[in-house]
């Protein structure tokens, strides 16, 4: 499903069997997940591939290319893109995308009394933060939201990190982005073997969302016409050709005036800016048709 791009990959001194593993797991990188291997991240990758070496007691570069295209090779492809995904995230990220979330929060209240089913999507979720996020503020805002059509899809390409989010057990250090009474509100302390503490999701927050491996590149199962999608911080890793891709998708995804989160680092590229009008810092409203970029440049009335 991917647009097809050359994926000629310069890699900085390297020998010729990591040259050879480099370029192979760039190209399946780019393939399977639509990730750009950068040469500056030859070293890193090398690293974190020479652990999946160790974990199947293999001796050679070229033992793992085998097996990479073996009778095994989805399975191990699956942890390849695991290994290759940066993960990094945080309850709250991005703040000032919450604060809008909440300035809707009375027409997603009402649309879910009136009867009619309110869909976010958190696409590239990671290990839970963002949907629980989420969902934490539409309960501030509609405490009754559990008994009403209001659900959170999260998916993530990485099932390591999806197994996390689904448990919803975090450190203290990853709550502390959380202010005290939030803290409080919704999650439970839990001890550790080693007798620190946790912090679990309470049920009420976790059962607004349902968790989903999903790739963004694959097809996607989903039928609903979501009023919210946050992709943050996950385009960063796909070329121009597939970000496009990705964006008009997600435009038929959602609603006409559905919203759309996108991370600080990223922008909508210029050829599908038409379809997204924005409202704020890295904050759009989906248009119901796409507008003209012309109208656009002309400073026409572009609402939705
Ligand atoms: C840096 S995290 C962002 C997490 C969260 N959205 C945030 O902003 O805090 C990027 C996530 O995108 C996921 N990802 C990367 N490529 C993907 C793909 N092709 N399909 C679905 N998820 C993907 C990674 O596994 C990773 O968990």
């Amino acid at each position: 499903m991917l647009p097809s791009v050359s994926n000629d990959i310069r890699l900085p001194i390297v020998d010729g069997k990591q040259k050879s593993l480099l370029s192979d797991i760039s190209k399946i990188a780019y393939e399977e997940a639509g990730l750009i291997v950068v040469p500056e991240k030859a070293p890193i990758v090398l690293s974190r591939v020479s652990k999946r070496l160790r974990a199947l007691k293999l001796d050679s570069m070229t033992d793992y290319q085998e097996i990479l295209h073996g009778p095994n090779a989805a399975t191990e492809r699956r942890e390849l893109i695991s290994c290759l995904t940066t993960n990094v995230t945080s309850f709250f990220r991005e703040k000032h995308h919450f604060e809008y979330l909440k300035l809707h929060m009375e027409g997603i209240r009402e649309r879910a009394k009136s009867g009619h089913e309110v869909r976010i999507w958190s696409a590239g979720c990671s290990s839970g933060q963002e949907p629980i996020s989420i969902a934490i503020t539409i309960l501030e805002a509609i405490p009754e939201a559990g008994s009403l059509d209001i659900r959170i899809l999260a998916s993530d390409i990485d099932q390591h990190v999806l197994k996390i989010a689904r448990e919803a057990t975090y450190t203290a250090s990853q709550t502390e982005s959380i202010t005290p009474t939030l803290l409080k509100k919704y999650f439970q302390k839990v001890k550790n073997p080693d007798c620190s503490n946790r912090y679990q999701v309470l049920r009420s927050v976790r059962d607004l969302i349902s968790y989903r491996e999903l790739n963004l590149f694959s097809s996607w199962p989903i039928r609903k016409q979501y009023d919210a999608i946050f992709c943050r911080n996950v385009v960063i890793y796909f070329d121009r050709p597939s970000q496009v891709h990705l964006w008009k998708r997600f435009w038929d995804a959602s609603r006409p005036g559905g919203l759309m989160f996108i991370g600080h680092s990223e922008r909508i590229p210029l050829e599908i800016s038409h379809r997204f009008l924005s409202i704020g810092t890295t904050t759009y409203v989906r248009e119901a048709q796409p507008t003209s970029a012309h109208a656009r440049t002309k400073g026409e009335n572009l609402g939705t």
